[in-house]
């Protein structure tokens, strides 16, 4: 059974020897970020001691497609359709009464920068931030939970900026203040990856109570307790929440800040959250997400790349897999692998994939014996199978993406598609060369 707190899941990778644990005290300002992003995703970190600070703090839980798999108990190869299935069958969440996180109960005197590290990340950022709280709030219906990240900056007190740039969010809130009302909102710190990896779906696209597709990806149903001070439910076993309001017709400035794609975004007026509780576990362990690190990158590409594969199913049924590339920022660069029946497959395939998604910029197909996620193998059916006169296109001025410069300073993003898969009647000429028996080959055996 994969774990459904963070206690247990640090303790599993402890004995597994996949923990580093780092005992030499660690200044949450730029060195924290600093020896996170050392690690290039590849660890689960615990920094023991943080200046200034009592209590651990954990980040990089879901830096890899092995960790991010391994933390819900299934193999990478299984995050996309396991991700689909929890999507088309969610699992109902458990009410309970008394939880872990309300084991301490903070509500008057909130004064947030003291109570858990809050880290400054790149030179240029306006000040210190949240960036991992799991934001939930009520859904449209008034019904469903909405769960989504959004980064939080430590203002005055128990009072946060917050950043939201999804239209149906912002529109959400809008109408909250169109009514001079606050919208209540929880924000749960230190939980699992597979609550992170199913907040990233798209919420306009699926619909779907997040906390039910979590439950589902984990296979047993999460628990939920009612807030103390909001009419919302939270994680029952996240090490933190903090309860809040979103105010109606307040804004403070928020930014520059290092963002997604390795620049910094401008400044511009943000809502504010007011705290008005803060509940925690016993010993509590802090948690947090790099920006612009693969742990950020990962549940969005993941969830990018859902939504690919059902816009070019409906016009290429033979699509294998699609995989967005981390060095294409997560969601810029796509590569698609298909079984070609029809000539055109391969084009029509791109134009389905722009179509579903606004940001992707250059996006790739390739036949079924290429290995997508080895950029060599691409690059070599790029250099081996395309003419770039005949397969390769470009549709100038169509959307992008709001966090890419090159978008931002000419307001439009060009599409670049490239087609490497083989003529089909040529394809007798493009049989890869084989040695048979390589694939039981063991070096060691020879030695
Ligand atoms: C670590 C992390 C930080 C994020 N920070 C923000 C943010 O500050 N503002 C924002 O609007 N979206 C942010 N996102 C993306 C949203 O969480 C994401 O768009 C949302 O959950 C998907 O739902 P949506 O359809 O409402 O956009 C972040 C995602 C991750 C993984």
């Amino acid at each position: 059974m994969a774990e459904t707190n963070i206690r247990a899941l640090l303790g599993r990778w402890e004995q597994d020897g996949r923990l580093l644990r780092i005992r030499r005290e660690v200044d949450p300002r730029y060195e924290f970020g600093a020896v996170v992003k050392a690690d290039k995703g590849q660890h689960p970190l615990l920094f023991e001691r943080i200046k200034g600070f009592g209590v651990p703090m954990t980040a990089g839980l879901g830096g890899s497609k092995e960790l991010l798999a391994d933390s819900m108990g299934m193999a990478p190869e299984d995050l996309l359709p396991d991700l689909i299935r929890a999507i088309v069958t969610p699992l109902p969440t458990r009410s309970v009464e008394r939880a872990p996180v309300h084991e301490n109960v903070l509500t008057r005197g909130i004064s947030l920068e003291k109570l858990f590290p809050v880290c400054t990340y790149h030179a240029e950022d306006s000040g210190a931030y949240y960036v991992s709280g799991v934001m939930v709030v009520k859904g449209e219906d008034g019904r469903k939970r909405y769960t989504s990240i959004r980064r939080m900056q430590v203002l005055e007190g128990n009072r946060t900026g917050i950043l939201i740039t999804s239209p149906e969010l912002l529109q959400q809130y809008r109408e909250y203040e169109a009514r001079g009302e606050a919208m209540e909102a929880a924000f749960m710190f230190g939980v699992v990856p597979a609550v992170v990896l199913a907040s990233q779906i798209s919420t306009h696209l699926f619909h779907a109570d997040k906390l039910e597709v979590a439950s589902a990806l984990l296979q047993q149903p999460l628990d939920v307790v009612r807030c103390k001070t909001i009419d919302l439910e939270v994680l029952a076993e996240a090490e933190v929440v903090f309860e809040g309001r979103i105010l109606p017709g307040v804004r403070e400035p928020e930014g520059p800040f290092g963002e997604l794609g390795g620049y910094y975004g401008g400044q511009s007026d943000q809502p504010v959250v007011e705290i008005s509780a803060v509940t925690y576990r016993n010993q509590p362990i802090w948690q947090t997400i790099l920006p612009a690190s693969y742990e950020e990158k990962l549940p969005m590409a993941i969830s990018r790349e859902i939504a690919l594969l059902s816009s070019i199913r409906q016009v290429v049924p033979g699509v294998l897999d699609v995989h967005i590339t981390l060095g294409g920022v997560g969601r810029y660069h796509a590569v698609i692998r298909i079984r070609k029946t029809q000539e055109g497959d391969g084009k029509t395939a791109l134009l389905a994939a722009f179509a579903g998604d606004k940001d992707l910029k250059h996006a790739v197909v390739v036949d079924e014996d290429v290995n997508l996620f080895d950029p060599l193998d691409v690059e070599w059916a790029i250099a081996t199978r395309v003419q770039a006169d005949l397969d390769l296109f470009i549709v100038p001025g169509a959307k992008g993406s709001p966090l890419e410069p090159s978008h931002n300073l000419r307001g439009v993003s060009a599409k670049m598609g490239i087609d490497a898969t083989c003529p089909l009647a040529e394809a007798w000429h493009y049989r890869r060369t084989h040695i048979p028996g390589q694939d039981e080959i063991r070096l060691e055996d020879y030695l």
